[in-house]
C-alpha cells in the first residue's frame, strides 16, 4: 500500500500492540527548515563530511569543525520542533510500550515533549572535553567565535561535540535500547530517513524479521520500500499528526 493516508489496519495495530517502535531520520526535521544529509539542499552537499566530521579533522582544525557545529546547534536552536515532533511526543502519550529512536542530534524531539529519546548519533546541544570527558556549557563554547578553538577550562583539551563522528562507534547504551525497541515491536515506524546508514539501518528490518509491521513514513522511495508493509508517502509533519489524533481516538474509544 502506497498512499499518504493510513490505514484502519495500521490504526488498530498502533492501538493494541504492547511494543511500538519508531526510528526517525532528518526528513522528521526538514519542515523545522533543517537540512537534510542526502537531498539535493543537504547539508553534506554543502561540506566535505571527511573534512569536518571526523576525529582527525577535528585535531587538525578544531576550530573550524567547532565552528562548523556551532552553526547547526543555532540553526537547531532558532528553529522549533514541527507537527511531526509534536506527533510522536503525543503517541508516547497514549502509547505505554513506545519507544523512540533518532538518528537526529537537533534535540528537537526533545523540545516537542518527547521524555525517553534514544539518541543513536547523540546530540549537538551537548559538548564534551576530548581529554577529561567534562562537560562544557555553552559560555565555554564562547570562545570560537574569536577563532581560536574552544578549550576545556579544567585540562585545556579541546572541547567537542557529543556526536558521533565517521569511524566512530555509536553510544553502546543507545545502540542496544534501539536493538531490543525493534526486536520487540509490533509496529515500527520508520520516519524521514534515507534507511542506508548503519546500524540504525538495519532496525527497520532487525523488527520486521521479528514479527513487527514496517511502515515507512517518506516524501519518496528509500532502500526500506520494497519490504515495508505499509508506505505512507508525504511529509512527516502532514502524515504523523492524523495518525497520532487517530490512535488517540481508538484508545479512548477502546
Ligand atoms: P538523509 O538525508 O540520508 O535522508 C533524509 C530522508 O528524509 C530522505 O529519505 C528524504 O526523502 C526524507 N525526507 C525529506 N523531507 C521529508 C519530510 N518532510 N517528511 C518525510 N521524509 C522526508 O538523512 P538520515 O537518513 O537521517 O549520521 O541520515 C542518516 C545519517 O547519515 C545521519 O544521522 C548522519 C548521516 O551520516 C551521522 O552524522 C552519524
Amino acid at each position: 500500500m502506497s498512499n499518504a493516508s493510513f490505514s484502519d489496519r495500521l490504526v488498530d495495530r498502533l492501538a493494541q500492540a504492547a511494543r511500538v517502535t519508531v526510528l526517525t531520520g532528518a526528513g522528521t526535521s526538514a519542515e523545522s527548515g533543517i537540512p537534510t544529509f542526502r537531498d539535493p539542499d543537504g547539508l553534506w552537499e554543502q561540506f566535505d563530511p571527511q573534512e569536518l566530521a571526523n576525529v582527525n579533522a577535528f585535531l587538525e582544525n578544531p576550530a573550524l569543525v567547532q565552528g562548523w557545529y556551532a552553526h547547526r546547534r543555532k540553526l537547531a536552536q532558532d528553529t522549533e520542533p514541527n507537527p511531526a515532533h509534536h506527533a510522536l511526543a503525543q503517541l508516547e502519550q497514549h502509547l505505554d510500550g513506545f519507544t523512540l529512536v533518532t538518528q537526529n542530534v537537533d534535540n528537537l524531539h526533545q523540545r516537542a515533549g518527547s521524555d525517553d529519546v534514544v539518541e543513536l548519533h547523540g546530540n549537538i546541544t551537548r559538548n564534551h572535553c576530548i581529554d577529561c570527558e567534562r562537560s562544557a556549557s555553552d559560555d565555554e563554547m564562547e570562545a570560537i567565535a574569536e577563532g581560536e578553538p574552544a578549550r576545556c577550562p579544567t585540562c585545556d583539551g579541546y572541547i567537542r561535540p557529543d556526536v558521533v563522528w565517521f569511524g566512530e562507534m555509536l553510544p553502546q547504551e543507545a545502540l542496544q535500547r534501539a536493538q531490543e525497541a525493534a526486536t520487540q515491536a509490533e509496529v515500527f515506524l520508520s520516519v524521514g530517513t534515507s534507511a542506508v546508514v548503519h546500524p540504525a539501518a538495519g532496525l527497520p528490518l532487525t523488527a520486521q524479521q521479528h514479527g513487527a509491521y514496517l511502515v515507512e513514513v517518506n516524501i519518496e522511495d528509500t532502500a526500506l520500500t520494497d519490504t515495508a508493509d505499509e508506505i505512507l508517502r508525504g511529509q512527516a509533519g502532514a502524515v504523523l499528526p492524523p495518525l497520532a489524533e487517530a490512535v488517540a481516538t481508538r484508545r479512548s474509544t477502546a
